[in-house]
């Protein structure tokens, strides 16, 4: 007489029948602990390979709400994205005019380095849409987080721009360095797009 898994095993007749049935029930509830331990030691691995919520926040796409910003400002506060500030300014027509003609005194004013921008910045005001620059606040020096000069005019350019209060860099209101400063590149442009006329999405 057998139970029920022994009935299910394959060689379920007789005395013989029995003992390999048992066998094939021990082997299957063996195979069976042997699967959950295997799963229970992969489990810290494949918590490790996922990312925590908190690290796909650090790397997501950040929206920029510009409808409150006049000509002539930054946006304040300065919203972050991976960590680095972005500056967001809104030009008016007197500076996006200036930022083509007045290139003189500029170390990359047609922005030859291909790793400042995106291929979309490419022109005079580094940005998708003239009035709207939006950069990464972090001088390429080494690191400080230039000001924002809107009314005090750099002698370089004759406009407005960034200062890098560390070591005197200065940049032009398209994120341009000025030459003979330490900084070495332009400020870098981010990746992003409009997702309607006042809301940027950085990343
Ligand atoms: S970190 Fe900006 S000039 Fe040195």
């Amino acid at each position: 007489m057998s139970d029920g898994a022994v009935k299910d095993a394959p060689d379920g007749e007789g005395e013989g029948g029995a003992t390999n049935s048992r066998r094939y029930f021990l082997i299957q509830a063996t195979s069976a602990v042997a699967a959950v331990g295997a799963v229970g030691a992969a489990w810290p691995f494949i918590k490790y390979w996922t990312p925590s919520a908190k690290a796909k926040a650090a790397g997501a796409a950040v929206k920029i709400d510009v409808s409150k910003l006049a000509p002539g400002e930054m946006l304040s506060p300065i919203v972050a994205w991976r960590g680095k500030p972005i500056f967001v300014v809104y030009r008016d027509q007197a500076v996006i005019d200036s930022l083509e003609v007045d290139t003189n005194g500029l170390a990359d004013p047609d922005s030859a380095n291909p790793d400042q921008q995106p291929e979309f910045a490419v022109n005079p005001w580094r940005s998708e849409r003239p009035e709207l620059g939006v950069y990464v606040g972090i001088c390429t020096h080494l690191g400080c987080s230039p000001k924002y000069v809107e009314s005090e005019n750099f002698e370089e350019t004759g406009q407005g721009g960034f200062f890098c209060p560390c070591h005197g860099s200065k940049f032009d209101l398209a994120g341009r360095v000025v030459e003979g400063v330490p900084a070495p590149y332009n400020l870098e442009v981010p990746p992003y797009q409009f997702e309607s006329d006042t809301v940027i999405v950085i990343g």
